[in-house]
């Protein structure tokens, strides 16, 4: 039976080519009103997105519908929907506009491909993202990392963000292309910067979900930009095909993969899904420690906890991929800067049918808005919410919690591929700078996320960096032998 409000009819807008006119009949969610055309979707260019999804939420309810010129976007912030519509009706819905704001920068990747297409895609890449290969793939972050030590000097004021992307860009085309970090990265990331922009100025601008009825050109630099990525990729791949640069890396591995049918990923698929992995791979990591260095540096206790943990752990050797289980409190500030500031904290589904959610008939071609930053700051979930605090991720604390009521790389079968490398990159990251770096925070800034279409901060993160006693951090002892990940939907890596 249908309980809520009924919208008048003359109240509703004519519904774009995509979504079924039968909604016009229907009851609906609680949101908020236009009281003149196009009033959201100005108020969502002024306000931001962030903020006003919350106001919605706090307003409306977990389950609320704003409308953007003809499109209505329902808002779905409570773990019971998100599962329902990530999990237990995936099938039911397609990332539909989501996936068409980057298409044609990242094509029929496995971020941007819908149906059988993504399935083929992901049992091809599923092998290269496994216990064996993160493993490997460590040891190549170690070296980044050295590379950005060696660039480090004490006394010196940093930009935290700007490292931090570096190295995670360092990361990505060390375990992506087996490429060190030289000349070629440098016009690589230069171009990777530029695309990134365009794509978070796409999902952060409201207009980009109407992209199906506004047609939105790419400008010049946009373009340049994505001919510089194909050549450089391209020649990429001929170098590996060529036998030039070794094959244990990401690209080798799916140069290698077959399918079912014996298939080979073409030339396109392969160019398709490595920029992908480099788009969706370095920025959202590169955020995620951006931030937890930015807690670290606030607060003396979190910071004094990582460096005791680093020495009771590791004692003067490097922090190696066998100490993740034991590092413990790293894991739990990398957690807490996840749930704090979700990289991605917004993402779409569009309904491919008619159906049943709560008392609510949602018409074809809705689109969802499911935001992990609605859920990670709602009381409910998290006691004291707005607190930085890593102490909280206690295994009796993370037994109890909603399984969806944590989730920063997705769930469902479309959860992020690349989640065991981001938790290993992060992990290690904080342990092995830990162990060299103490990290000041520059006076007078302000701080704050910025309102592109990722929880980037705003502007610069200033640090002064002071180098830890050399005494505490002889490099390189061996390390004992690797150990197991942990079960699905919790970081792998945490101890039993
Ligand atoms: C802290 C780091 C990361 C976060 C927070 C994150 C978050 C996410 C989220 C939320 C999604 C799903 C988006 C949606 O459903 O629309 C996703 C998908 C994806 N991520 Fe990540 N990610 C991270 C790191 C990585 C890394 C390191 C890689 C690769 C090396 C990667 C590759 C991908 C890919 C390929 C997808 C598409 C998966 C699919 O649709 O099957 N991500 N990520």
């Amino acid at each position: 039976m249908i309980t809520k409000e009924k919208r008048p009819a003359d109240s509703i807008p004519a519904p774009s080519a995509w979504i079924s006119k039968s909604y016009q009949t229907l009851a609906a969610p609680p949101g908020p009103e236009e009281r003149f055309p196009f009033e959201q979707l100005f108020t969502l260019r002024t306000k931001k997105i962030l903020p006003y999804l919350r106001h919605v939420a706090r307003a409306y309810g977990d389950f609320a519908r704003i409308q953007l010129a003809q499109v209505w976007i329902y808002v779905a912030s409570h773990p019971d929907d998100v599962r329902e519509i990530l999990q237990s009706k995936h099938r039911s819905f397609v990332k539909g506009v989501g996936a068409d704001l980057v298409r044609d920068a990242l094509g029929y990747g496995l971020f941007s491909a819908e149906g059988e297409l993504h399935r083929r895609q992901q049992k091809l890449m599923q092998p290269a993202f496994r216990t064996e290969a993160i493993e490997r793939y460590a040891a190549m972050m170690l070296e980044c990392f050295d590379y950005s030590d060696a660039e480090w000097q004490d006394g010196q004021t940093i930009d935290v963000v700007e490292e931090m992307h570096r190295l995670t860009m360092n990361v990505a085309t060390r375990t992506l292309f087996n490429m060190p970090p030289d000349d070629r990265q440098k016009k690589l990331g230069h171009a990777l910067t530029v695309l990134l922009r365009g794509i978070a100025q796409r999902i952060s601008n409201p207009f980009g979900i109407l992209k199906a009825t506004l047609p939105i050109l790419p400008d010049r630099e946009w373009k340049e930009c994505l001919r510089i990525l194909d050549e450089q990729i391209g020649k990429i791949i001929d170098d590996h095909e060529a036998g030039v640069l070794p094959d244990d890396d990401l690209l080798g591995q799916l140069m290698s993969a077959t399918d079912d049918a014996g298939l080979k990923l073409s030339r396109k698929q392969l160019r398709d899904e490595t920029l992908t992995l480099f788009v969706a791979g370095h920025e959202t990591t590169a955020i995620a420690l951006s931030w937890a260095w930015y807690e670290a540096a606030r607060d003396p206790a979190i910071q004094a906890k990582l460096q005791e943990e680093v020495a009771r752990v590791c004692g003067g050797r490097t922090p190696a991929y066998s100490d993740l289980p034991q590092l413990r409190y790293c894991r739990r500030v990398f957690q807490e800067s996840l749930r704090y500031y979700p990289p991605i904290y917004l993402f779409l589904r569009q309904a491919l049918s008619t159906m049943q959610l709560r008392d609510y008939t949602i018409p074809k071609g809705s689109v969802f808005a499911i935001s992990p930053y609605l859920v990670h700051h709602d009381p409910r979930f998290y006691p004291n919410p707005e607190k930085f605090d890593p102490d909280r991720w206690s295994e009796d604390f993370e037994s109890q919690l909603h399984k969806f009521a944590y989730f920063p790389f997705s769930g469902g079968p479309r959860v992020c591929i690349g989640e065991r490398f981001a938790w290993c990159e992060g992990i290690l990251a904080l342990a092995w700078f830990t162990q060299r770096w103490d990290f000041e925070l520059a006076p007078y800034q302000d701080i704050r996320p910025g309102d592109g279409g990722t929880m980037r901060p705003a502007g610069a993160i200033e640090m002064i960096l002071r180098r830890r006693d050399a005494s505490s951090t002889p490099m390189s002892a061996p390390a004992p032998s690797a150990t197991s990940p942990g079960s699905p939907g919790k970081c792998p890596f945490t101890k039993a």
